[in-house]
């Protein structure tokens, strides 16, 4: 069976598919963070890797992006589907809802971030303008909607490279910027997912303010036991979000 749809897990979502075929995939990458496992739901083939690997053991800036996006395009799909972590940048952004990001800004360093180490086939520079997938977006709006969790339509995600979280002082300037949410893992999965070429979709679990909230004293800077146990206590909303997401996601 072909999968359509690829998911990759993120903090906290380290399985998702039941009665699922596993299938170890080789790229020219490496092997990906951990065996993909293949299922059917609501008719449509579905690929699922954990982008930190099955028990978390790969930071951010160690995930071998490559070799994901390249298991998951070697297997057939034609859509990816993103969900991570996200701190807010904006108070009417509050932990436990989603944002279906439409922009996002690389502030990651030092990672494989392209399929195309040599242009002796002739130059390869992708448009990245427009990262996400309407069609992508679309579904998981209607997705979220129809599962009752909260969704922003729309904003733009700052990728820090991690492992540690954000200074006050970056906070700040991700605020001032403008930005909505920041991550650690987006980027380079959409480069990597335009160059080949898979309709991408993010969609972030707020799960923390970042820093903090200005003039409000009482909310702590982030911790990883907050992101983790708030993404815990979110998980099942998320993983019926994305099986909902699906049907809407057969057909490119
Ligand atoms: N993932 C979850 N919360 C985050 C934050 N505040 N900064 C970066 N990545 C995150």
């Amino acid at each position: 069976m072909t999968p359509d749809v690829g998911i990759f897990g993120g903090s906290g979502l380290y399985t998702l598919l039941d009665d699922a075929e596993t299938v170890q995939v080789d790229t020219a990458w490496g092997p990906p963070s951990a065996p993909v496992t293949v299922a059917v739901v609501d008719g449509v083939g579905v690929a699922f890797l954990p982008r930190h690997g099955p028990h978390h053991e790969l930071p951010p800036h160690r995930v071998n992006y490559r070799a994901n996006v390249d298991a998951m395009r070697r297997l057939g799909v034609h859509t990816l589907v993103a969900p991570f972590a996200a701190g807010s940048l904006r108070p009417e952004i509050r932990p436990g809802e989603v944002v279906v990001v439409d922009q996002l800004v690389d502030r990651t360093w030092g990672r494989a971030d392209t399929f195309h180490d040599s242009f002796a086939d002739g130059p390869q520079h992708i448009s990245l303008a427009d990262p996400y997938a309407p069609r992508v977006r679309r579904a998981l709006l209607d997705a979220a909607r129809s599962t009752g969790v909260t969704a922003h339509d729309g904003g733009t995600v700052v990728v820090i490279n991690g492992p540690r979280f954000s200074t006050r002082a970056e906070s700040a300037w991700h605020r001032q910027a403008g930005w909505h949410v920041v991550n650690m893992t987006q980027y380079p999965e959409a480069a990597l997912a335009r160059e080949a070429g898979l309709d991408f979709g993010g969609i972030a679990l707020v799960t923390d303010y970042d820093t903090g909230l200005d003039g409000d004293p009482d909310v702590a800077p982030v911790g990883q036991e907050e992101v983790l146990e708030v993404f815990r206590s979110h998980v099942d909303r998320m993983r019926a979000l994305l099986f909902a997401a699906v049907a809407g996601l057969a057909v490119r």
